[in-house]
């Protein structure tokens, strides 16, 4: 396997902290450039440390591309927490957004790091949903923390040694070929394995699923870590509860093997272990695994043309410039200088003090309302503004606009004039 990594983003912050309190903005991002329908890995941490003085760790949301992930509570003071998503980016960008949930309790961010996978990797899922990550263990490990460069694409497994009564073992093998398993484990984290004492003794996986059942997903991969006898046999499967959900798994010495669970439920009071076959003489073995939950479907964010035409506004007037992530998404972190209807398509209305001439932000061909009343700008009307095919209510009142009407805009029938 060569090593193929793609550093898109990795930023460290001193505790990055975003005042909103000063600007009334909702939420902030930051976007950062990716290939259209890549495959991303996204891990963000937050240490609070007490940065600002005030021993009030808060608490606020986290969100990609319009998308809810998850609600980040810092109470736990001396601790970084990390949340991974794997998402298909759906634009050529991906944004990711700390929302402020609580009055007074300030979002912040501590690093954000952004990889790209291989465009086959975690493909079982379909890609309306993000997997975020639950676990990823590399069992039987003595190094904890195994990451870049040992995997390329930067996961961090950590050492586990699995449930009370396992045994640790380590391959025998000089070297482990990884080319089955569609989600490229490095082959480091097949290097060590754990195992029940007999054929009779299951091996219970500790999932970390929440209470409440959840749609996840669950890579677990194999690597036999002895050179088996003739008389000898390794053979098992993977159950949920008392259901079998694989066929039976037979390790191979020198290589490794993926076997996942995927659209499925399940949560924490669910039992998911490896129980030998009756016909196996070895109990079974586990060298490493991941599990995470799914998201929701995810949105496919606000319309694309009205995206590229808020951004041209927002190049245009200095003060609209704080904003950024998805404009409308999720409800009801929207850019507060738009407002935007249930099928996602914003419609400008509320009015900041603009000043200067007017940027041609045509492409936004949804508009049903623009009101730019109340406001500084000047020089001629602008012609595109008549172009709109949907616009119903344009508001050009209290501004310093000079010259005609223009006429696209006398000769649209449907627009009230203000
Ligand atoms: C954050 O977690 C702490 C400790 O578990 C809890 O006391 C607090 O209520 C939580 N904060 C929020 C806003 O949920
Ligand atoms: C991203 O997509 C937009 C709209 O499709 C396009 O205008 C822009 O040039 C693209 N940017 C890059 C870096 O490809
Ligand atoms: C981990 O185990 C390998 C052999 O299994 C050994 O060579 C190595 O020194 C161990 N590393 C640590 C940090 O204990
Ligand atoms: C996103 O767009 C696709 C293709 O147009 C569509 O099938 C899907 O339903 C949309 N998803 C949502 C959440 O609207
Ligand atoms: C147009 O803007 C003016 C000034 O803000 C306001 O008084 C008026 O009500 C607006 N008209 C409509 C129809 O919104």
């Amino acid at each position: 396997m060569s090593i193929h990594l793609k550093l898109i983003l990795v930023a460290l912050f001193a505790s990055l902290a975003f005042d909103h309190s000063l600007c009334g903005k909702k939420k902030n991002c930051y976007t950062i450039k990716v290939d259209e329908g890549e495959r991303v890995l996204v891990r963000a941490s937050f240490n609070y440390d007490n940065y600002d003085g005030k021993l009030s760790p808060p608490t606020f949301d986290l969100q990609f591309d319009g998308n809810f992930w998850a609600t980040v509570n810092t109470s736990t003071t001396f601790r970084v927490i990390s949340h991974e998503a794997i998402y298909v980016v759906k634009r050529n960008f991906t944004s990711i957004c700390v929302a402020q949930t609580h009055p007074g309790q300030l979002p912040f961010i501590s690093a954000l790091e952004i990889r790209s996978l291989d465009a086959n990797m975690y493909g079982s899922v379909h890609p309306t949903f993000a997997l975020l990550l639950v676990v990823r263990a590399a069992l039987g490990a003595n190094e904890t923390n195994i990451r870049y460069p040992v995997d390329p694409y930067d996961r961090i497994w950590e050492a586990a040694t699995g449930a009370f009564g396992l045994t640790t073992v380590s391959n025998e093998a000089s070297s482990i070929k990884v080319t089955t398993p569609p989600d490229n484990p490095p082959p480091l984290v097949l290097q060590n394995a754990v195992t029940s004492s007999s054929t009779l003794i299951g091996i219970n996986i500790i999932t970390k699923l929440p209470e409440k059942p959840t749609p996840f997903f669950m890579a677990t991969y194999f690597s036999e870590v002895t050179q088996l006898g003739s008389g000898q046999k390794r053979s098992f499967k993977l159950f949920i509860d008392s259901k079998a959900v694989s066929a039976s798994i037979v390790p191979t010495f020198g290589a490794a093997s993926e076997v996942y669970i995927a659209n499925r439920i399940a949560s924490a009071s669910n039992q998911i272990s490896l129980l030998a076959d009756d016909d196996s003489t070895l109990p079974p073995l586990i060298n490493a695994m991941e599990v995470y939950t799914l998201s929701g479907e995810l949105t496919n964010g606000t319309n694309a043309k009205d995206v590229v035409g808020l951004g041209l506004l927002q190049n245009g007037f200095e003060v609209l410039k704080g904003w950024s992530g998805d404009p409308c998404l999720p409800s009801p972190y929207s850019w507060d200088w738009i407002d935007c209807n249930s099928d996602d398509m914003p419609r400008i209305s509320v009015g900041y003090d603009l000043a200067g001439s007017v940027p041609d932000f045509s492409s936004m061909d949804a508009l049903q309302t623009i009101d730019l009343s109340d406001n500084s700008l000047d020089g001629p009307i602008p012609d595109f503004l008549g172009t709109f095919p949907n616009l119903a209510l344009l508001n050009l009142s209290n501004n310093r606009f000079t010259g005609p009407i223009p006429s696209s805009l006398l000769k649209n029938k449907k627009l009230k004039l203000l």
